[in-house]
């Protein structure tokens, strides 16, 4: 049985005071109103990392991610933080290769198999971030490009590597943007990724890989998102910034 994922990105957003608050609201929420086995991350700035840790001590589904990592062990690499770091302070969950990483930082599928190979060595799991921006949608090259996203950052992966990895489809003119994919075009692109990994490593590998979606998910539209067979969870952007409306769509993950 697949996992059910739902993480909170809380990208460059929430100072220490912030941050320790909304943490405590979904914990409390969470433990308060949560009955299913969904699994809830909070992927938060690196500085809170070591602080938040100790606030979810005491919660079973609650758990901690990064949104980054590099894909070095050590070194003059000013800035980076590794993933023996993260470790160190109780992250469980990477996110690796976020639109905004190819976007503003200029960072590669390469180097997202080398971040993706970096986190599973340190034992904690990757959520590999694929999406296409509004041009390749209307150009109908869509499926052609996410799944040479896919191939590219995990295709050297063995099998049993392969299902630690949690996979998040983001169409990139979906995030921020409040246009969200209707849930024919998430469970679109979800299958075909599905249906991608099935020709690499057999169906019974696929069918057990979490594929999150990602963008403009909100109270109102988790629900049918969600309901989608090959949706498996959300990647939640702006709306994680808000306990109320982040647990409602956690809610929505039955
Ligand atoms: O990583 C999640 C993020 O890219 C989605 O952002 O604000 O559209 O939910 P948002």
């Amino acid at each position: 049985m697949r996992k059910k994922i739902v993480a909170g990105n809380w990208k460059m957003n929430k100072n220490l005071e912030e941050g320790h608050q909304l943490t405590s609201e979904v914990v409390n929420m969470v433990k308060d109103e949560v009955t299913s086995d969904v699994q809830v991350v909070l992927c938060t700035p690196f500085v809170h990392l070591n602080s938040i840790s100790k606030l979810l001590a005491g919660s079973k589904n609650v758990m901690l991610g990064a949104q980054n990592c590099s894909e070095h062990a050590s070194g003059a690499y000013t800035g980076e933080t590794s993933v023996s770091m993260l470790k160190s302070v109780g992250t469980q969950f990477v996110i690796i290769g976020h639109s905004e990483r190819r976007e503003y930082f200029g960072e590669t599928d390469a180097l997202f198999a080398k971040k993706v190979d970096a986190v599973l060595a340190a034992g904690m799991t990757p959520i590999y971030c694929c999406g296409e921006k509004l041009e390749v949608r209307e150009a109908n090259d869509h499926i052609k490009l996410v799944t040479a996203q896919v191939s590219e950052a995990l295709f050297h992966l063995s099998a049993d590597a392969l299902q630690k990895v949690v996979i998040a489809y983001e169409p990139v003119w979906a995030i921020g943007t409040g246009k969200t994919a209707s849930s024919a075009q998430a469970q679109e692109m979800h299958a075909e990724i599905r249906a991608h990994l099935a020709g690499k490593y057999g169906k019974n590998v696929a069918e057990e890989i979490t594929i999150q979606y990602g963008g403009s998910v909100k109270p109102d539209n988790a629900v049918e998102i969600f309901a989608q067979p090959d949706v498996d969870g959300g990647l939640i952007g702006g709306a994680s910034l808000k306990s109320r409306d982040f647990v409602d769509i956690v809610k929505a993950m039955k």
